[in-house]
């Protein structure tokens, strides 16, 4: 039977464990080090921070005292939007792997892409930041690479200018918000897709489609938004600070959605988007 642990072999043949725990938004304190290893007695194998969260430390912590050997957990960070450019890319990794106190990391993300707004530069500061990380994967420090809210035309020019193609893109995906044309040029690339928010940050567990496609199954609306999403092919990356919910959020595997129900979750409107447009955030 699957399980959280399962993984979905990345590009370079790296397993990444198809559910994470996200943790944005909780604080960096001796709470969120027992969180975490009540996530990993749950069944989570895998840990999604990023530098901006400011709870490196406690998460770093938590891998190192859970009581798993550090191969059986999967670290992502991300690099902030401010360290962007080759030099500052590797300063930032240094940074995080410190911060962390962890020897490698699973997969270094560029959190947000420099983006239309930026004048005419956004291009080369989005291929000369993804030297670096080709530079560090290389190194051996981090196990895999990739990108975060890159649309098609933020992956076209930097796969242009790569090396090393981007590993994983992590996306606003949930259902009312799939981006498919995003996530289908990515599939078709061999870009492995991870979703965040994909309970649309709690807006849709008591959305009716959902509540009443869980009810047939015998699952909750947060379940069925998250099963959806596997079904995709999306790792999911659900954040709860609740022991019950965290448990509920890796019992996906019992029940399998049906084409029709897939299709009428697709079909949904624009639900819960976030507003964060990789073109025109502010931060
Ligand atoms: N790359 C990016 O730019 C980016 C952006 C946003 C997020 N992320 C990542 O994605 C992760 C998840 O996204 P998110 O934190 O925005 O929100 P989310 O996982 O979509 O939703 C979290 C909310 O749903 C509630 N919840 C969780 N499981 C539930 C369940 N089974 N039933 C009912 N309610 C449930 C939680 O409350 P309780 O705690 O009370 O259960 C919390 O309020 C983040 O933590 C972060 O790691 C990345």
């Amino acid at each position: 039977m699957p399980s959280a642990a399962s993984g979905f072999p990345l590009s370079n043949g790296v397993k990444i464990p198809c559910i994470g725990l996200g943790t944005w938004q909780i604080p960096d304190n001796q709470e969120l080090v027992r969180h975490i290893h009540k996530a990993v007695e749950i069944g989570y194998r895998h840990i999604d921070t990023a530098h901006i969260y400011g709870n490196e430390r406690s998460v770093g912590e938590a891998v190192r005292t859970c009581g798993m050997p550090r191969d059986k957990i999967f670290v992502t960070s991300k690099l902030w939007n401010a360290d962007r450019g080759y030099k500052e890319t590797l300063a930032a990794f240094d940074t995080t792997l410190k911060t962390l106190g962890l020897d490698y990391l699973d997969l270094f993300l560029i959190h947000w892409p420099a983006a239309r707004g930026e004048a005419m530069t956004w291009q080369s500061i989005n291929s000369g930041t993804w030297r670096a990380m080709e530079e560090i994967y290389e190194s051996g420090r981090v196990r895999s690479i990739g990108v975060s809210n890159f649309l098609i035309h933020h992956l076209v020019p930097l796969l242009a200018r790569a090396r090393i193609a981007p590993m994983v893109n992590q996306l606003e995906f949930h259902p009312g918000y799939m981006q498919a044309p995003t996530v289908e040029f990515c599939q078709s690339r061999g870009i492995q897709v991870e979703a965040w928010s994909p309970l649309g940050r709690g807006a849709l567990i008591h959305h009716p489609l959902l509540s009443e496609i869980g009810a047939k199954y015998g699952v909750t609306g947060a379940q069925v938004a998250l099963r959806w999403a596997l079904q995709h092919g999306a790792i999911v990356l659900p954040k709860s600070m609740n022991a019950e919910r965290l448990k509920q959020n890796t019992e996906l595997f019992g029940f399998s959605i049906s084409s029709e129900d897939m299709a009428a979750i697709d079909a949904m409107p624009q639900t819960a988007f976030s507003g964060l447009d990789p073109d025109h955030v502010t931060f």
